[in-house]
C-alpha cells in the first residue's frame, strides 16, 4: 500500500492537460494501486491521477458501501459519450480541503474508457457516481470544481481559496 501526497490548488500540474495512455502497461496498474490507496486513505470517493502529481488521462473512483456496492472503477482515456438530465449537488475535492459548494451537472451520462483489462469499456452511471465520474473528468482536463462555480460564489471563497495556495506552495518548496 503506498498513499501518496495530494497536490492541492496552485499545484500547476492541476491546470494541466492530462497525457491520453497509448496502451495498458503494468506501470498503470502500479499507478491505480496507489491512487486507490490514496483515495481511501483521505476518506475520498474519486481521485484522478494529477491529483498525486502524474499528469496521465486516469482516475479511479469509488462510492462509500452504503450509497453503492462497488468495485473501484479505474478508468484511463476516459470520455463522456451521453449525458442527460440536471442535478444540483454539494461537491468538493480532495485538493481543495474544506471547501464544499453545490454544483450542477447532468444526472445520468455513459462513458467510455480503457479499462485495466486493457479493453475499452462503457459504462452508465447515474447520480452520485455519475458527479464522481464527471468531477474526475474535469480533473483530466485541468478544470477544477471551483471553476464551475459563480464569479461571486468564487470571490466570496478567495481568502479560504488563496489559503489554500499558500498551503501548496509550501508543499512544493519543502524538500521532497
Ligand atoms: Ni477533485
Amino acid at each position: 500500500m503506498s498513499v501518496r501526497p495530494i497536490r492541492l490548488l496552485g499545484d500547476p500540474v492541476l491546470r494541466r492537460v492530462a497525457k491520453p495512455v497509448e496502451r495498458w502497461e503494468e506501470s498503470l496498474d502500479l499507478l491505480a494501486r496507489d491512487m486507490i490507496d490514496t483515495m481511501r486513505a483521505a476518506n475520498g470517493v474519486g481521485l484522478a491521477a494529477p491529483q498525486i502529481g502524474k499528469s496521465v488521462a486516469l482516475f479511479v473512483a469509488q462510492l462509500p458501501r452504503d450509497i453503492q456496492e462497488m468495485e473501484p472503477l479505474i478508468l484511463a482515456n476516459p470520455e463522456i459519450l451521453a449525458e442527460e438530465g440536471a442535478e444540483t449537488a454539494p461537491e468538493g475535492c480532495l485538493s481543495i480541503p474544506g471547501i464544499e459548494e453545490d454544483v450542477e451537472r447532468p444526472f445520468r451520462i455513459r462513458v467510455r474508457g480503457l479499462s485495466p483489462s486493457g479493453t475499452t469499456i462503457e459504462r452508465d452511471a447515474e447520480d452520485y457516481l455519475a458527479r464522481v465520474i464527471q468531477h474526475e473528468i474535469d480533473h483530466l482536463k485541468g478544470i477544477l470544481f471551483i471553476d464551475r462555480l459563480s464569479p461571486l460564489k468564487r470571490r466570496l471563497l478567495k481568502r479560504q481559496l488563496d489559503e489554500i495556495r499558500s498551503r501548496a506552495d509550501g508543499d512544493r518548496s519543502a524538500p521532497a
